[in-house]
């Protein structure tokens, strides 16, 4: 069973996303009462046509959410036009440590996504008793997705055939790794040259930002719902996937005590493996104050 803390936008839409791959059976919750059955029952009654082989149900009882072996965090205000994630984070931190808190399932996987998602990554992994490897933020994935969909938009080649790499915080100081991007595993620097890697560098940092302002009111959904759903599958199948998320690092470029993305290794036990890719001096000191920004934030909130 998965449970989906947040039945907005990303919430809703990971639990459509997971019975349309009938990944796993879904409990939606949301603190708004009847929203969660509500939506469930929606997307149920599409089941007929659909062909769901799993189920989505609806509770207004977070108690029932604790016990599921994943859980996705999703609630939390979103961005306004304008807005940086970090101005989220003294109204998002309370929700996030509460469910630190309340969460206490040994098994359970913890999915956050919820912005800012290094530092509630950071937050809700200092207050939880879980393993560190069994909470995640989604980060880096998110960021490579959107840098994939514009590399092989830009060469009109597909999708499938372009992996990218994005490491770091989930704002604007992403480092996005131009060396472990390719196209069927030919170097970007083949395809095209720095200013052009460099201008799709840009749209990926801002893609999130350009949404929210064509937009207006929401935040981007389909992309985190898309790639909640891809971890989700990687615990539930323990597939092994390699994604790049936001967990609390230990020891990894000399860093500890901060959440921050970087290529794993998802299982069925969470993170198995953190991937440690050969970095410049400068990525490397990227990292690092990325790091210190977040240890920092956290104890000015405290
Ligand atoms: C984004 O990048 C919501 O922060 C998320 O769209």
């Amino acid at each position: 069973m998965i449970g989906i803390i947040g039945s907005g936008n990303v919430g809703a839409n990971t639990a459509f996303f997971l019975a349309e791959k009938g990944v796993d059976h879904v409990l939606l919750y949301d603190v708004q009462d009847g929203m969660a059955k509500g939506k469930a029952l929606d997307m149920m009654e599409a089941a007929p046509i659909r062909g769901y082989r799993t189920t989505i149900k609806g509770t207004d009882q977070p108690g029932d959410i604790f016990n599921c072996d994943i859980i996705i965090i999703t609630a939390g205000a979103v961005r306004k036009p304008g807005m940086k994630r970090d101005a989220l984070f003294l109204e998002n931190k309370k929700i996030i440590e509460e469910y630190a808190e309340k969460i206490t399932n040994p098994a359970a996987k913890v999915l956050i996504v919820s912005e800012p998602v290094d530092l509630l990554t950071t937050l809700f992994a200092s207050k939880s008793a879980l393993p560190s490897n069994q909470i995640m933020g989604l980060g880096g994935v998110l960021d490579a997705t959107r840098l994939r969909y514009l590399i092989a938009k830009e060469l009109s080649v597909s999708m499938e055939n372009v992996a990218a790499q994005v490491v770091g915080r989930h704002t604007d100081d992403m480092i996005l790794l131009k060396d472990y991007c390719c196209v069927s595993g030919i170097s970007l620097d083949n395809f095209m040259d720095q200013k052009k890697i460099d201008e799709l560098f840009e749209q990926t940092k801002q893609a999130g930002a350009l949404i929210v302002d064509l937009a207006g009111r929401a935040s981007a959904y389909y992309g985190p719902s898309a790639v909640a759903v891809e971890l989700a599958e990687a615990i539930c199948r323990d597939t092994g996937r390699v994604l790049s998320v936001s967990h609390m690092l230990t020891g990894q470029f000399g860093i500890s005590n901060a959440a921050l993305s970087l290529p794993s290794v998802i299982t069925k036990t969470g993170i198995s493996k953190v991937i440690e890719p050969r970095l410049t001096q400068e990525e490397i000191d990227g990292l690092r104050s990325s790091a210190q920004i977040i240890t920092q934030t956290l104890k000015e909130a405290e």
